[in-house]
């Protein structure tokens, strides 16, 4: 029915009908029609075991293969068996009834409930969050959205992502608008001011919007996310956050971070199935940026009967929840996995992968000493599940740093390393083992992966 109704949608429903059904009328209406999935009952996580055996239940969740150490989430997750059983029985029910398939799942029209869901979940309401297919999509949707024009500036970090670099450059060429970099601290970051200052140092007339990532992928560093989008709302700028990394590790509350826009992955740290993401979408308060659909099939039935007049729409993220046919159990996958996160405690998920990374800081510095160049320092407010290091003295051997990766992966352990300029200028790249500590993970294992890298590292010397 839902796969059906979509044909309808677009067919011969009128506009009213078509609105309730898809749930991109204001928040209260679309409500009505919240979703009725039913996931399989699967046995809960009981929040009430001591943390050994609270941690153990939790990562006997995970379907990893046990002969290795994976910690490259930073690149993508891993759907837990309850998760991943369901999303199958999902696929399972479609194939079987391709339109009929709510019938069977219970399912009434998913998105309006699954928008609302993950509005509670981070922070925001139904009409200010959307599913997109990855940070790259909804970067790419915001990027493209903005009214650009010829001699606009737009600031951003000296470690982007290319997801956000690739859209910015097609406006440089496109339009005529003018990028420039903020250097941001890696060695010598010690304070969070130190970043804001950065940014501020660069504001001139022509400067429209801020880009940065809340976790550069390159050193895991956590910026000050609500600092910065406090800085752009007094200078009267756009602020988008890259925050590929974030839902799934670290707490997010978007109303309290006053961003304009932020675009994150569902399958990293969130452990959704691939190609999910989220998109929210600043809709309440003042200065609300003007956006126009790119990738467009709701536009007629929301934004055209006001003129894209944002003060006048009431779902501005409506605008995005449908692009034609859609991957409805990985949607639903997603929000499972949502859900199981919040039975889990994102708090406490965000304090485990923290503590384990700043345990992995700490063990990087005792058994390699202090030649070892840590990107991303161990002090609390800059900590994620994200650490990257350099144990060899040339941090410019490219070839070396490949090596290591390659011959840590033969050894049971998968990270990555990444390529970033210290300063702005530099005119070679400095390369950085990046590790991912996350929730299946424990100490025993960041022991093991520490003594495996320091055993790698003194043969390659
Ligand atoms: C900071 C950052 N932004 C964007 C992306 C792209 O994420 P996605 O694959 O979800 O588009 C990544 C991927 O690693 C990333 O690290």
């Amino acid at each position: 029915m839902m796969q059906a109704s979509y044909e309808r949608q677009t067919g011969n429903m009128d506009r009213r009908n078509f609105l309730k059904l898809t749930g991109v009328t204001a928040a209260g209406g679309a409500l009505s029609m919240s979703c009725q999935s039913k996931p399989e009952k699967l046995p809960s996580i009981d929040s009430s075991l001591p943390d050994k055996e609270f941690w153990k239940t939790v990562q006997d969740q995970f379907v990893l293969d046990p002969d290795q150490v994976y910690m490259n989430i930073g690149t993508t997750g891993a759907m837990p068996q309850r998760v991943l059983d369901n999303f199958n029985r999902y696929n399972h029910v479609i194939a079987r009834h391709p339109t009929g398939f709510m019938d069977e799942l219970g399912w009434e029209f998913g998105i309006p409930g699954q928008r609302e869901k993950l509005g509670k979940q981070f922070g925001c309401n139904l009409d200010e969050i959307s599913i997109s297919r990855n940070t790259t999509d909804a970067l790419n949707t915001v990027l493209f959205g903005l009214p650009f024009e010829k001699g606009d500036e737009i600031l951003l970090t000296h470690h982007e992502h290319v997801s956000a670099l690739s859209p910015l450059d097609v406006l440089k060429d496109r339009l005529g608008v003018v990028l420039t970099e903020v250097e941001i601290p890696v060695v010598d970051l010690e304070n969070p001011d130190q970043v804001v200052e950065a940014f501020k140092k660069k504001i001139a007339d022509r400067t429209r919007a801020m880009v940065f990532s809340h976790i550069p992928y390159k050193t895991g560093v956590r910026l000050p996310a609500k600092t910065l989008c406090g800085l752009a709302r007094e200078n009267g700028l756009i602020s988008i956050v890259d925050g590929a990394h974030c839902p799934g590790m670290i707490e997010l509350d978007f109303h309290d971070m006053g961003c304009d826009f932020y675009a994150a992955s569902g399958h990293k740290w969130q452990c959704g199935p691939g190609a999910t993401g989220i998109l929210y979408v600043r809709n309440h308060g003042d200065d609300l940026p003007e956006l126009w659909p790119q990738n467009s099939c709701l536009y007629s039935m929301i934004a055209q009967p006001v003129a894209n007049d944002r003060s006048r729409i009431e779902d501005i993220s409506g605008l995005f929840v449908l692009r034609g046919q859609e991957n409805y159990p990985a949607l639903q996958a997603l929000i499972d996995a949502c859900d199981l996160w919040e039975e889990i405690g994102r708090d406490r998920i965000e304090i485990y992968d923290c503590s384990l990374s700043s345990y992995l800081k700490k063990r990087i510095h005792t058994v390699f000493g202090d030649s070892a160049v840590l990107f991303s320092p161990d002090i609390p407010e800059f900590t994620s599940g994200l650490t990257s290091f350099n144990p060899f003295q040339d941090t410019g051997d490219r070839k070396k740093i490949e090596g290591f990766v390659e011959r840590l992966a033969k050894e049971g352990y998968v990270i990555r390393f990444t390529e970033l300029r210290l300063h702005v200028e530099d005119p070679k790249p400095t390369f950085a083992l990046r590790i991912s500590t996350h929730l299946f993970h424990d100490r025993a294992r960041v022991d093991g992966l520490v003594e495996a890298m320091h055993v790698l590292y003194r043969d390659m010397l």
